[in-house]
């Protein structure tokens, strides 16, 4: 089965071709972040203009690319929360007119169970049940993938999530915007020597707390600036990066443990971090747990992975119509309604 997949939540628009859920025909993806990186952070308005422009030329290209007519492909998926609101909107409207006028099965799909799906497509031997770490610019979650379509989550951020956490100590450091990966670099060369706090949520032993990490790094870069000392910024963002592996390791490896579930994965942006690949690979391994962690492209924003995780959607029954609407936020253990639910149409 070959679905057409869009994806954009945020700052990329994305479409890409993909069979039954593993096989990726094409993946194209076109970012915005030269404009955004002008104003230290995405501006909501300019990328759902930014969206209008490129869909149609991205998906062209991602039909071609994977040689097949629109006609060709047997249902359209499109990611239709959570996110910016207007960039979702974007592509949910321009799906439901590509599924109406091709006479094709929408598929909605929640962004970060398309993160997730990122591991089926790197890993075709990777199956459900499996406990997931999904770091991205807007979330941090430890989630029970019990099935393809069934989540549990157990723990969450309470303040920043881990991609923000990352941008918003790399902006105080100087580095332009999107920072984390900046600061992931500038850490390969430097040394943890400045103490930072591994803040904790009390009585939640899985949740997250990252406000704390970013006030501790203003705090420091400030006290230096009034005393007029410089700090090295490659041994402050290897401070930063390994309170971050810290804190993530700790809950996450803390609840597979609990759990007793000894196959773990990563998905989101945040996953493709340097450090939190080597320190959660050499935990697991230490551990005897199988870790998965999809490959550096389909970490961050892609339509591959909606493509993905589509399929499972699909093969679970989910279908919208018309009515689908996009949400700026959405818990991923829920699913869409179904296409007519809004009506009062019944399935059987
Ligand atoms: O999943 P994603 O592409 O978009 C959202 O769904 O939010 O994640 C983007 C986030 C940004 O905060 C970005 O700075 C962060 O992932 N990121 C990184 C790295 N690469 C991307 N953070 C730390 N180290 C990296 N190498
Ligand atoms: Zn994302």
């Amino acid at each position: 089965m070959k679905i057409l997949a869009i994806e954009s939540s945020c700052d990329e628009t994305a479409a890409a071709v993909v069979e039954d859920g593993v096989n990726v025909l094409s993946s194209v993806v076109a970012t915005q972040i030269e404009e955004h990186r002008l104003y230290g952070g995405v501006v909501p308005e300019i990328a759902s203009r930014r969206h209008c422009e490129a869909i149609v030329g991205v998906t062209e290209e991602a039909l071609s690319q994977a040689g097949v007519a629109l006609s060709q492909v047997d249902a359209v998926a499109v990611t239709a929360a959570p996110g910016l609101i207007g960039a979702l909107l974007v592509g949910v409207n321009f799906a439901k007119g590509l599924a109406l006028s091709a006479g094709k099965p929408l598929i909605p799909v929640h962004h970060l169970r398309s993160h997730v799906a990122a591991n089926y497509i790197a890993y075709p031997e990777m199956k459900p049940p499996f406990l997931c770490l999904v770091v991205s610019g807007g979330h941090t979650q430890i989630v029970k993938v019990e099935d393809y379509t069934r989540f549990q989550v157990l723990g969450r951020t309470r303040d920043d999530a881990a991609g923000e956490a990352f941008d918003k100590a790399a902006r105080a450091m100087g580095y332009p915007y999107p920072g984390g990966v900046e600061l992931d670099r500038a850490a390969q060369s430097g040394k943890p020597v400045y103490s930072l706090p591994r803040p904790s949520v009390e009585g939640s032993p899985y949740d997250f707390s990252f406000s704390g990490l970013k006030t501790a790094v203003l705090n420091l870069l400030n006290q230096a600036r009034m005393k007029g000392e410089t700090l090295s910024k490659e041994d402050l963002s290897a401070s930063f990066q390994q309170a971050v592996c810290d804190l993530l390791a700790e809950r996450f490896l803390g609840a597979a443990e609990a759990l007793g579930w000894r196959k773990l994965a990563l998905a989101g942006g945040v996953s493709a971090n340097s450090g939190i690949r080597a320190r959660m690979e050499q935990e697991c391994q230490k551990r005897g747990y199988n870790l998965y962690i999809p490959p550096l492209k389909y970490c961050g924003d892609n339509a591959a992975m909606v493509g993905s995780q589509a399929y499972y959607e699909y093969l679970a029954g989910s279908r919208a119509g018309l009515e689908l609407n996009a949400a700026a936020s959405m818990p991923m253990e829920d699913a869409f309604p179904l296409e007519g639910a809004a009506l009062g149409v019944r399935h059987a």
